[in-house]
């Protein structure tokens, strides 16, 4: 069922909570932000919500807040700077998470103006009130508006008190992110238009394994690459040298390579190197040639081909995790190649969030792909066909 936007609701002189993902990546020695893409995302929602004449307050986490010293290099300080400069507009910045400073300061917002509050889980040395949706917590937040604006898409799998908590005492209406996220990620999962190619890799068979099991359901054909290859080709009986695998997922990984039939598509070939190390000498080979002191680091140019071809005439394509160890030069190509194949297509394209959003868009990919998701564990819960509970509080239209 669509979801209430904020363009559903009346903004003007009215206090909006904002529940934006500002958890970004930051440099841990010098506190900078390396990567604004998703306050940048957020930027179209606050920008309307002030141009309405509405008062932005918003919120985020940042980081895990486990004990007292992680508060310093987990402050939204840095992300208040950002943004402003982003909105080329004062933002206030409110230390706190709670209390009469935050009320006064909210108090004191004109209309169109922007305020942003500490970290929520600053409230997690209290008890993990904020992560365990503590319902007093979520009820004093509530109180701090007239309206909640959910556009933090990337914490939707979370059930927190910032979010849901929130949304269980003021309507919630979702931002112009979240409602393309469900568009595109959702609109994946329900209503693809076919043929529908999923392309998986990363790491680990375990990170994704409810994962590849919904997508075999939904698409036409599933494309294996990245690390979890290699335990899919060792179920195949195949030598994998000294490649990652996860040995308890075998008898997985068989059952699934059986059940799918031809549906599921492994590499045929890969690059393989003596060490994990960008300076190691490195080959080209098929996959049942690969030594026993090798480890394989990427998929190979015959399966950049075959992937291609799988992926031509496809209307609808979703690609999750990066095909080798891409932040090594030599072990790139292939989620080069991969990358590159899908953005010629005319297709849907999503990139469900996580590494291969930073490779693509790192690549220099970012404007050729229908969407980029703002969330690694969002989308792949979402992707696992799984309801989020960010989406489902936020108000049917
Ligand atoms: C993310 O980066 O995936 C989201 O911001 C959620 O963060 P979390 O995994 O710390 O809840």
């Amino acid at each position: 069922m669509a979801k209430k936007t904020v363009k559903d609701v009346e903004l003007k002189g009215r206090k909006v909570l904002v529940r934006v993902d500002f958890n970004v990546p930051m440099d841990k020695e010098t506190g900078e932000i390396t990567d604004d893409n998703r306050i940048v995302q957020a930027l179209p929602t606050i920008r309307y919500i002030i141009d309405q004449g509405g008062k932005a307050i918003l919120f985020s986490h940042l980081g895990k807040i486990k004990k007292k010293e992680d508060k310093e290099k987990n402050s939204l300080s840095p992300v208040a700077m950002r943004l402003s400069h982003l909105l080329e507009k004062d933002v206030r910045f409110v230390s706190v998470t709670r209390g009469p400073v935050l009320e006064k300061a909210i108090d004191e917002l004109k209309d169109g103006g922007v305020l942003l509050f500490e970290n929520t889980r600053f409230e997690d040395l209290d008890g993990k009130k904020e992560s365990k949706n503590d319902p007093e917590l979520g009820k004093y937040w509530a109180s701090l508006g007239d309206i909640f604006v959910n556009d933090a898409f990337g914490t939707a799998h979370r059930n927190h008190a910032s979010n849901v908590g929130i949304a269980s005492n003021i309507e919630c209406v979702s931002g112009f992110l979240m409602e393309k996220e469900i568009k595109f990620i959702g609109g994946a999962v329900d209503n693809p238009t076919h043929p529908y190619i999923a392309i998986l890799g990363g790491a680990k068979v375990s990170d994704k394994i409810a994962v590849i099991e919904n997508l075999l359901k939904k698409a036409d054909k599933v494309l294996v690459g990245g690390g979890m290859m290699f335990t899919f080709l060792k179920a195949k009986g195949l030598n994998i040298g000294k490649s990652l695998c996860e040995d308890d997922r075998i008898e997985f990984a068989k059952s699934l390579l059986e059940t799918a039939g031809d549906k599921l598509v492994l590499p045929i070939d890969a690059v393989v190197a003596k060490s994990f190390s960008n300076d190691a000498e490195f080959r080209q080979t098929s996959v049942d040639d690969i030594k026993a002191d090798e480890m394989g680091l990427d998929i190979g140019p015959k399966t950049v081909e075959l992937f291609s071809n799988a992926l031509q005439g496809a209307k609808t394509v979703v690609w999750n995790g990066p095909m080798g160890v891409f932040e090594m030069e030599n072990f790139a190509k292939g989620t080069i190649g991969v990358c590159e194949a899908i953005a010629n297509l005319d297709a849907t394209t999503i990139i469900g969030g996580g590494d291969s959003a930073a490779a693509a868009i790192q690549l220099g990919y970012a404007d050729r792909f229908t969407h980029i998701s703002t969330g690694g564990g969002a989308s792949l819960t979402y992707l696992e066909g799984k309801a989020l509970p960010g989406i489902a509080s936020i108000a049917n239209q």
